[in-house]
């Protein structure tokens, strides 16, 4: 098949990770006999530092254009003053809104090996499958925003429309899964968490073979590490979601792990790690490229319908949690680059096995 694919390099170790990504999705092309056509765009602090724009026209007229998105990270010290006017995050949240990718897939798996990297204890994390849907275009990151000298603010507003159709996107998959539902919300204090919680009320009545729970977001922080294998589809606002999401990342051993797709929209679909541009180890080689390879193999899923190329790709990353040196997040010394080159390695046997 031919796809066209843009990709937005970003910040930090952003360039670092998609340039792994790339490699694999230039393999996967080569060994299965299709044609991707890649484009890169600029996003970010670096758009910034280009065109003085984080999101430049050039590169949402890409993105409309597009099969599929890469995306490496944005942000970093130089673009956080607390006072300036034009960030690199505003470009991210932008290109989310431009292509309405409403819903935040993010899967946890655990691999043996890393697992045992993770702060928790096995016992705890063992048989943990879960997979977070985290709305992605609206609640407080898209609300109004005043500051004054004396006072600021940020409104959190949802509509039940777009409460509803990121429920039904979790209750649908669910529907492939285990059939079990946890809504997170604050509906203790938060009248858009009220809202949040009757509409997914009414939407599980239409799914009356998935279990729905409700859970309170506070607590859900702490369920996360004292049972998270009793979990299967965590539903939830935009600005829980990130944060628990980061939070159980480390359940599978490193931030750098966990992949991510956005998609809902009515054109392509945005696939990136949901860690960030970590500045504090950028140009050095020392990235987990892992998450992203694997954001690939969703992109390759998702956006082109290449199943058994994605799950290769997820083989081939397998393989080399099981046996490889790995980046040091994961207690390994390798670089991005070996890591990546073993993947490639992997994915070669691999395919040539299909
Ligand atoms: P971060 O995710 O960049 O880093 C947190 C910690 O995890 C750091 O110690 C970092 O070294 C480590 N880490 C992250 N990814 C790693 C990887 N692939 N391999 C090994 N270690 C990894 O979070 P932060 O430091 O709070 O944020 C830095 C910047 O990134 C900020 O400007 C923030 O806005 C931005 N950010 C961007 C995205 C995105 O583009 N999607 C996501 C999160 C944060
Ligand atoms: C993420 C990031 C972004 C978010 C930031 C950089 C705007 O943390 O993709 O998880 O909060 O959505
Ligand atoms: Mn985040």
């Amino acid at each position: 098949m031919k796809a066209s694919i843009v990709v937005l390099p970003g910040d930090g170790i952003g360039p670092e990770v998609a340039s792994a990504g790339v490699a694999v999705l230039r393999q996967v092309a080569q060994r299965f006999g299709h044609e991707f056509a890649f484009t890169e765009h600029a996003i970010g602090g670096d758009a910034i530092d280009r065109f003085g724009d984080p999101l430049p026209p050039e590169t949402r007229e890409a993105l409309l254009a597009a099969d599929a998105v890469l995306l490496g990270a944005v942000g970093g010290p130089k673009w956080s003053d607390p006072n300036a006017s034009i960030r690199p995050e505003q470009g991210l949240l932008a290109m989310r809104k431009l292509l309405g990718v409403f819903a935040n897939v993010r899967p946890l798996k655990l691999h043996p090996r890393t697992a045992a990297l993770s702060p928790l204890k096995a016992e705890r994390t063992k048989g943990v499958d879960l997979v977070f849907i985290r709305e992605l275009t609206g609640g407080i990151y898209f609300g109004a925003k005043t500051r004054s000298d004396t006072d600021a603010t940020d409104e959190c507003r949802y509509s039940v429309e777009e409460i509803e159709r990121v429920l039904r996107h979790a209750f649908d998959l669910a529907r492939s899964r285990r059939r079990k539902v946890t809504s997170v919300d604050k509906a203790n204090v938060l009248e858009t968490s009220r809202l949040w919680r009757a509409v997914a009320t009414r939407v599980a009545a239409d799914y009356p073979d998935v279990e729905l729970e409700h859970q309170l977001v506070d607590s859900m922080a702490m369920h996360l590490l004292t049972r998270p294998a009793d979990y299967d589809v965590i539903v939830t606002e935009n600005m829980f979601g990130d944060i628990l999401t980061d939070e159980a990342s480390v359940l599978a051993g490193s931030l750098g792990l966990s992949p991510s797709a956005s998609i809902g929209g009515p054109g392509a679909g945005v696939y990136e790690p949901i860690h960030g541009s970590a500045p504090d180890i950028a140009g050095q080689s020392l990235a987990n490229p892992l998450g992203t390879i694997l954001s690939a193999a969703m992109l390759l899923r998702h956006s082109l319908g290449l199943a058994q190329e994605a799950a290769v790709v997820e083989a081939a990353v397998d393989q080399v949690l099981e046996h490889a040196n790995l980046t040091r997040d994961l207690g390994g010394s390798a670089t991005t680059h070996a890591v990546t080159r073993a993947v490639l390695d992997a994915f070669t046997a691999k395919a040539e096995a299909a």
